[in-house]
């Protein structure tokens, strides 16, 4: 396992460029920051593009293909990507974090030449999985992201945030999601016999343990003992024991988001893996 403290200095590297690249409207061209950096900084790309497509597809049945196709770099279109069966308040917030996303690949991409969208698994299947994974059994009927608002904001919950200071409109969304979801929190997620609450204990659980970096995740109900100050349980934004956001490594998502526990092992929501440096790195040590 990697010592803490690099890990930690990768989180703040990635977090002082993330605070560059969004503060410094001079600055619009990678070609003069060192490679380390470039590579941190197209990272996130990886993310971005899922979200972009995930939030779009699910709000508006369409994706980066039709909304801004210069943005894919020719990169394949996603796989089993759909309009999810929304309310009209939850398709509204979404079709505006889709817009968001959009404006982050556009942002990262004028400040690092980046890569082209990775192939995505965003079909039922793939979320299916992750939740049998989180809950340790084959769900019966197999759990449907794009059923209802319930499960596709249970489905947002899945995507890991890279740093949740990372950006501030992205720790927003996840703030955002959690709310939605902590009003529902003891609703009983049709036709399985768990709450809300329950799926997020379990979706977190299964981030901590493929991350292997110990606690970073919490659901929205907790035991007294992690919650605020070990005075509540309950537990609308996540946080260490100082209430401080938690951060993920690069490494840590990939084991997540491959949903294999390893970073050189790609599969889950990137069937080829991620691109970029950094998860190309991995993967080919994996080799
Ligand atoms: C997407 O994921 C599902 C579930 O793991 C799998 O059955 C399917 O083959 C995957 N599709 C691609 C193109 O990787
Ligand atoms: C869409 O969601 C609503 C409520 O969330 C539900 O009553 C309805 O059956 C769903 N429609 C489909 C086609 O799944």
């Amino acid at each position: 396992m990697e010592p803490q403290s690099s890990s930690t200095t990768g989180l703040m590297i990635i977090n002082l460029f993330l605070f560059f690249l969004f503060t410094s409207a001079t600055v619009n061209s990678g070609s003069n920051l060192p490679k380390c950096d470039i590579d941190l900084l197209e990272f996130p790309l990886n993310l971005e593009y899922f979200e972009a497509e995930y939030f779009s597809f699910g709000s508006m049945g369409m994706g980066l293909d039709t909304i801004q196709p210069d943005l894919t770099a020719g990169g394949p279109p996603p796989v089993g990507a759909k309009k999810a069966n929304l309310s009209s308040l939850v398709n509204d917030i979404i079709t505006q974090f889709a817009y968001q996303e959009v404006g982050h690949l556009r942002a990262i991409k004028k400040m690092v030449e980046g890569f082209p969208r990775p192939l995505l698994n965003l079909s039922e299947e793939s979320f299916a999985t992750v939740m049998n994974d989180a809950c340790g059994e084959d769900l019966s009927p197999p759990f449907d992201p794009y059923a209802n608002d319930i499960n596709y904001l249970i489905s947002c919950y899945v995507i890991p945030y890279l740093v949740a200071g990372l950006l501030g409109v992205e720790s927003g969304q996840d703030a955002v999601i959690r709310s939605l979801l902590y009003e529902r929190a003891k609703e009983k997620v049709s036709p399985y016999e768990m709450t809300v609450a329950e799926f997020t204990g379990k979706i977190s659980g299964l981030r901590n343990k493929l991350g292997k970096n110990g606690v970073k995740d919490e659901g929205l109900v907790v035991s007294r003992d992690e919650g605020a100050e070990k005075k509540i349980e309950g537990n609308v934004l996540a946080g260490d024991e100082d209430s401080l956001a938690y951060g993920r490594t690069p490494r840590e998502i990939l084991r997540i988001v491959y949903g294999s526990g390893a970073e050189h092992v790609p599969g889950g929501f990137y069937p080829n893996g991620g691109d970029g440096a950094i998860a190309k790195g991995y993967l080919k040590r994996g080799r």
